[in-house]
């Protein structure tokens, strides 16, 4: 069979452009709806299925997505590997506004979300393994297409998960850095782990949208409106290299 890839995409990313004979169908779940109808359509003659984080209006705050929701529909529907599509905050110099990554590790400061499937009178504690949350397989792949596509991509980072839905605060990013952590978002978890539970290969391609709180452009305040340009060149360039991921992905 050939492998269908999921793509969630994130702030900015409510649809692909590029998908060919598109169409879009509700999905249900056990653990309730996803942020969306389900778009199924092919990029260069392979199959996708994509989701839109915070619907396809953004009217859904980070703290309020139902991740795993949103993860058992895809699964549902044929995915076995996951690309996230994630804006952050750049922690660290080299990731300035319009810089694209690939994190390799995340922490998690997120509270109050639905963060495992494994809950419930019938369902057995379960602990998953997440010393390394995102696929190595699925980051060289994204990394491959990031090459073939023309595009520079950082090629490792660790993702602070904040609950926002506001943004930090300069000496939190300050403890942020403290921790190890290169760039901060707001959706990265619980979506790594819920992903590992369903035994999907998880990787996410993060937008650097903003110098976090405190730092750069940012050092006196976080100016939205400038968000918007950069992350509109930004995603441009992240269509282009899922076009090129979804080529080699299909390959492997
Ligand atoms: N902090 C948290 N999440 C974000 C940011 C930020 O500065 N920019 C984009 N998503």
């Amino acid at each position: 069979m050939v492998p269908v890839l999921g793509i969630i995409g994130g702030t900015g990313l409510a649809q692909l452009a590029n998908l060919e004979g598109s169409r879009r169908q509700v999905v249900r779940t056990p653990f309730g709806e996803p942020s969306g109808p389900l778009t199924f359509g092919r990029i260069r003659g392979r199959d996708v299925v994509f989701v839109a984080r915070h619907g396809y209006g953004h009217t859904i705050a980070p703290h309020q997505v139902n991740y795993r929701a949103n993860l058992w529909a895809l699964r549902q529907e044929g995915a076995h590997a996951v690309v996230s599509i994630a804006s952050v905050g750049g922690i660290t110099p080299e990731l300035g506004p319009g810089t694209l990554a690939v994190p390799h590790q995340i922490i998690d400061y997120t509270w109050g979300r639905k963060s495992t499937f494994f809950e419930g009178p019938d369902q057995p504690v379960t602990h998953v393994d997440l010393t390394h949350p995102y696929d190595g397989a699925l980051r060289a792949e994204i990394m491959a297409a990031g090459a073939s596509a023309g595009e520079v991509l950082v090629p490792q980072g660790v993702y602070a998960a904040t609950q926002g839905p506001r943004l930090e605060t300069a000496a939190e990013i300050d403890r942020l850095e403290r921790d190890g952590a290169t760039m901060v978002g707001m959706t990265g978890m619980p979506e790594a782990a819920l992903a590992r539970e369903l035994d999907l290969a998880y990787a996410a391609i993060a937008v650097v949208a903003n110098h976090a709180a405190g730092r750069g452009a940012s050092r006196d305040s976080i100016q939205l409106d400038d968000i918007r340009a950069v992350m509109e060149h930004a995603l441009a360039r992240v269509r282009n290299i899922l076009e090129h991921l979804v080529e080699c992905h299909g390959h492997s």
